[in-house]
């Protein structure tokens, strides 16, 4: 089928930071570049944050800020037929909902909550900011003292403490098969 006639979708992780989301989203993007021949735009959050968000902070306001950034590339991608995967934080129930009434007209949508436990992630801690935020060394550090509304009808949820990498990316890869969009 020409690329003009597809349909695309996003891919929008969702969880505490440490969970998971960036080597899931890797992982993903290897699969599907590999496997199904289809390009792939990665959102990654902390590349977000360099390019795309530089000067925002983590208050309420910027992560909403951060995130209609997101959503917005996101959709464009989705309209033409591409495929995105997002991987923020993405904290605030609004602002996920945000992005799902944006993009779900243009393609598929899919909520993955990352749900591996605050537990899990802060003895991951894999750029010490947990230990920071535990000091009182970083303010705001969602999970610890800034909230993290979890999802509460994600398409998947996925404990990377539980299951491994590729196990994950297969489920997720089921999502946009079984609406014939992969
Ligand atoms: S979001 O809340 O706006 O969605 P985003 O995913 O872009 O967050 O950025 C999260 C990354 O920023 C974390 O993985 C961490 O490396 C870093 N970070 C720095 N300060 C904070 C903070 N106060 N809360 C959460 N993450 C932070």
């Amino acid at each position: 089928m020409a690329a003009s006639q597809r349909r695309g979708f996003t891919v929008f992780m969702t969880g505490l930071s440490g969970a998971g989301k960036s080597t899931l989203s890797e992982r993903l993007r290897e699969v599907i570049e590999s496997e199904h021949q289809r390009a792939v735009t990665l959102l990654d959050g902390d590349i977000v944050r360099e390019m795309l968000s530089s000067g925002l902070t983590f208050s309420r306001a910027d992560r909403e800020l951060n995130l209609r950034r997101i959503g917005y590339v996101a959709g464009e991608v989705t309209r033409h037929g591409g495929i995105c995967i997002c991987a923020a934080i993405a904290p605030f129930r609004s602002a996920r909902e945000e992005a799902r009434a944006r993009i779900s007209p243009l393609g598929g949508f899919y909520e993955v909550y990352i749900s591996t436990p605050l537990a899990v992630c802060e003895t991951r801690d894999p750029k010490g900011l947990y230990r920071k935020a535990r000091r009182g060394e970083i303010k705001g550090f969602t999970g610890i003292d800034d909230p993290f509304e979890a999802p509460e009808h994600p398409d998947l949820y996925l404990d990377t403490s539980k299951i491994m990498v590729d196990d994950g990316v297969r489920r997720i890869v089921a999502l946009p098969q079984k609406d014939q969009l992969l």
